[in-house]
């Protein structure tokens, strides 16, 4: 396996791969690799063939954290990380440094109009004006333009056929799709389903944040979903407002969870719902501690 720090190598690397004719699958990622980020790996693998040429990025992009977010303590592991992507038969670990991805320093927009904290030496961002008004756009200022800005730029230096992500960061991966959608991307985006732990917390680098009692108390998201299926599954439509309700009450049960926002929307649009049937999809997100969780389910 190739590891590739440089944005020059790797386009030179991609443009090579390219030319033989091999397709190039993309699996984008902030490292401290678990189950999840390993069965995109695994997806983009099967899609791509033996031929194929798979490259993983490890980045953990500042420009998607607000100030007071943990980009500093994020959990970071990259010998084990590669360790991982060398057994799963990557065939590159893109690992870029900061100044390589935001030369002149990295930006960390809270809101559209923070302009002075954009550097000399980088001006140009990427942002999806619809998609990510709502839910995480609205409790994280700045994220997604972050994520898209990042995300942007891998594409244009791997230059992939085809990027796996995951159905985990259900917005994320919409938002994606529109921008891919939007400017015309020459890739194909796939959406792997969420990787749970046993009993049903979804696999998250931030889990390792989880101490104690905490990480029990976690499993609440899960627990909410489910039990907002089962009411769908009795009755044919059920109002919103109601599922809300009964899911906030039962987050409040624990007594370190706290949550943020539950929602039922309408997966393609993203729109919320009023009456909550099958197919609608549920997202939640809640603070247990000091950990901000987030999970989604369809009904
Ligand atoms: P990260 O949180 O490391 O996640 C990388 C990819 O793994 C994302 O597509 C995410 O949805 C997926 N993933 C995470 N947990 C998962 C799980 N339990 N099951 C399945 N897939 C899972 O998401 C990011 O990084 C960043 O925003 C990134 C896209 C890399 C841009 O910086």
């Amino acid at each position: 396996m190739l590891i590739v720090k440089s944005i020059a190598s790797m386009q030179r690397l991609a443009g090579k791969w390219r030319r033989a004719g091999a397709p190039i699958g993309l699996v984008p990622t902030m490292g401290y690799l678990h189950e999840g980020h390993l069965s995109l790996l695994r997806e983009a693998r099967k899609r791509l063939g033996k031929g194929g040429r798979l490259v993983a990025s490890i980045y953990v992009n500042p420009t998607q954290f607000a100030p007071d977010e943990d980009f500093v303590r994020y959990p970071r592991d990259l010998k084990r990380d590669l360790k991982l992507l060398r057994e799963r038969s990557a065939d590159a670990a893109f690992t870029p440094s900061d100044p390589e991805m935001y030369p002149g320093g990295a930006m960390r927009l809270k809101d559209r109009t923070a302009r002075r904290a954009v550097p000399p030496d980088f001006g140009t961002t990427v942002m999806e004006e619809n998609l990510s008004r709502t839910l995480e756009g609205v409790s994280r200022p700045g994220h997604f333009r972050g994520v898209t800005t990042v995300v942007a730029k891998l594409f244009n230096i791997v230059q992939p056929d085809l990027a796996v992500f995951g159905q985990k960061d259900f917005q994320q991966a919409a938002i994606i799709e529109r921008m891919v959608r939007d400017l015309n991307f020459p890739v194909k985006i796939v959406v792997a389903p969420t990787v749970r732990e046993p009993d049903g917390l979804a696999m998250s680098s931030r889990n390792k944040y989880l101490e104690g009692d905490l990480r029990r108390q976690a499993t609440v998201l899960w627990r909410a979903i489910e039990a907002a299926r089962t009411t769908v599954k009795k009755s044919r439509a059920v109002s919103a407002a109601k599922l809300k309700a009964d899911a906030k009450a039962l987050i409040e049960t624990e007594p370190d969870a706290r949550p943020d926002y539950v929602e039922f929307l309408e997966p393609k649009t993203l729109a919320p719902v009023r009456e909550v049937s099958r197919g609608a999809h549920m997202v939640l997100a809640v603070f247990i501690g000091k950990t901000r969780l987030i999970d989604n389910g369809r009904m």
